[in-house]
């Protein structure tokens, strides 16, 4: 087989494994959709973060205010104060919302310095 034709192959092989949906992982939602606000590592010290003075995270304290059943909920459905967005909801953002939302949930557990 000529080369050009392998490495053609080889693109339509890559291709097809790309497109065939599959479940991020929640260190890759948490990098694209999350860490703008929440940071990298939960400490919230972005530019949005601060402005909307999010919670530190990794902070043991804020930790054990947090209610698993409340972070997935939040992550679903958003986050509203006084009938004002906080956060908007990321259900339709996931490929499969129920297991992802649970994963970040675990992942932001893990952010726990
Ligand atoms: C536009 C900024 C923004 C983005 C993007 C964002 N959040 Fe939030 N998030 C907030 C704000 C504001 C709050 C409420 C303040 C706080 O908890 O300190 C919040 C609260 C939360 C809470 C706490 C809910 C509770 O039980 O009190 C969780 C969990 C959370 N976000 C997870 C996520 C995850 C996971 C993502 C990505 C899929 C994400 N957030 C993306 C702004 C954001």
């Amino acid at each position: 087989m000529k080369t050009t034709t392998k490495l053609a192959l080889l693109g339509l092989t890559l291709a097809s494994v790309c497109v065939a949906g599959r479940a991020a992982t929640a260190a890759e939602n948490w990098e694209n959709l999350c860490a703008s606000c929440h940071g990298e590592d939960g400490k919230a010290q972005t530019k949005q973060g601060k402005k909307l003075k999010i919670r530190d995270y990794s902070d043991a304290a804020v930790q054990a205010e947090l209610k698993d059943e409340e972070m997935l909920k939040a992550i679903l459905e958003g986050v509203t104060e006084n009938g004002k967005e906080r956060m908007k909801a990321f259900k339709d953002e996931l490929e499969k919302p129920d297991t992802e939302a649970k994963d970040l949930v675990d992942f932001i557990r893990k952010l726990k310095a």
